[in-house]
């Protein structure tokens, strides 16, 4: 019996992982889903941390976690997001976001990329201080040869599964000559060793760029911290936006699965979040745990809701959280 941690953090967090946890537990598959453990600025408020050691100890412990979404309010003088905390923590190093089209109006077809992100350096090192007396700020953006060649690597290696032919490395070093040159220099010398892929670098900016013009054409791009972060919020809009989007933390030694999205304030409470970004990311956590044909019944089932409009607000639909998850539950 597979343990899975069940984390669902502030605003349509719990909302959307309670709907992925009715969709894993419907499926006939062995596992268990434990929890809800407390994360985010509710668990802050009330344990003074927005961490629990009890939950980080589940995510450790578990076979997988899902996860749904916090609120950090940028005032909290101190505070920082456990999001971060937890990547960190635990060495979830790569943030896997895919970006396929969907059988709906509000998608562009023809497109299947997924961004590899480098998930505990860059600009998110927490390397953050106040100079001059408050009248000058300074973030350090740290990056290491070693995350540099283990982010590169797992994008090759993710690549070579999904017979994906080109990968393309997204960095900024003709102005950030130091930190990106090494992540440029260490990234091409480790894609080297896969003659079978076609191995192209873009300028971030390009990339934005050339996502939006023709996103054809990607398939695997690897890119650091925050490229990544930006990056897959542009990407989702093409392929239905963040309702849609879902990610996988991947670590040595655990596994976080969440929508790309955050806790939404502006419609929490209101029973119409989209919970398909999170149902996708439960299907991520099944192909990780090695429950494929699982995966692919959920994915077919969504598939088969979004083809039939039967969908919240944000994709133009009427129903809500609650309805959407119904509809999936009865395709499967
Ligand atoms: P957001 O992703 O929460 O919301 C952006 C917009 O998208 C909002 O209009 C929201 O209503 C909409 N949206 C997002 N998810 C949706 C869904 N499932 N269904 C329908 N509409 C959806 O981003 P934000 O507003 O910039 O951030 C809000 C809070 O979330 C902030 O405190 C931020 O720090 C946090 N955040 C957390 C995570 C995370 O926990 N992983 C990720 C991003 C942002
Ligand atoms: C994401 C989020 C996080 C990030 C925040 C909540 C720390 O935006 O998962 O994309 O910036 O990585
Ligand atoms: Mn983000």
């Amino acid at each position: 019996m597979k343990r899975v941690a069940v984390l669902g953090g502030d605003g349509i967090g719990p909302e959307v992982v309670d709907a992925a946890v009715s969709v894993l537990e419907g499926l006939g598959v062995p596992l268990r889903c434990e929890g809800p453990y407390p994360i985010g600025f509710a668990a802050y408020r009330k344990r003074g941390t927005p961490l629990p050691e009890e939950t980080l100890a589940a995510v450790r412990d578990a076979d997988a976690a899902l996860f749904g979404a916090v609120t950090t309010p940028p005032d909290e003088p101190g505070y920082r997001s456990p999001v971060l905390a937890l990547r960190q923590g635990l060495g979830l190093f790569a943030n896997v976001r895919p970006c396929a089209s969907a059988p709906h109006p509000s998608s562009r077809p023809g497109i299947d990329l997924v961004i590899v992100r480098e998930n505990t350096e860059g600009l998110y090192a927490g390397r953050e201080r106040v100079e001059d007396e408050g009248r000058r700020a300074v973030s350090e953006r740290v990056i290491t040869r070693a995350a540099s060649e283990r982010i590169v690597r797992f994008a090759c290696e993710f690549a070579r599964r999904r017979g994906a032919r080109r990968l393309c490395l997204v960095h900024k070093a003709n102005v950030l000559r130091v930190s990106d040159g090494l992540f440029r220099r260490a990234g091409l010398e480790v894609a080297a060793s896969y003659p079978q892929l076609e191995v192209e670098e873009l300028l971030v900016d390009a990339c934005a760029m050339r996502l939006l013009r023709d996103p054809e054409r990607f398939e695997v791009i690897v890119t650091t911290n925050l490229f990544g972060d930006i990056l897959s919020d542009e990407a989702c809009m093409l392929v239905g936006g963040l309702g849609l989007a879902c990610s996988a933390n991947i670590g040595e030694c655990a596994a976080l699965f969440e929508p790309v999205h955050g806790s939404a304030p502006d419609i929490a409470g209101e029973g119409i979040a989209n919970p398909l970004a999170a149902i996708g990311s439960a299907a991520l956590l099944l192909e990780h745990l090695g429950e494929d044909a699982a995966a692919e019944r959920v994915r077919a089932a969504v598939r088969d809701v979004l083809a039939a409009g039967r969908t919240t607000p944000d994709l133009g639909g009427a129903l809500g959280t609650v309805e959407v998850t119904q509809a999936v539950l009865a395709a499967l």
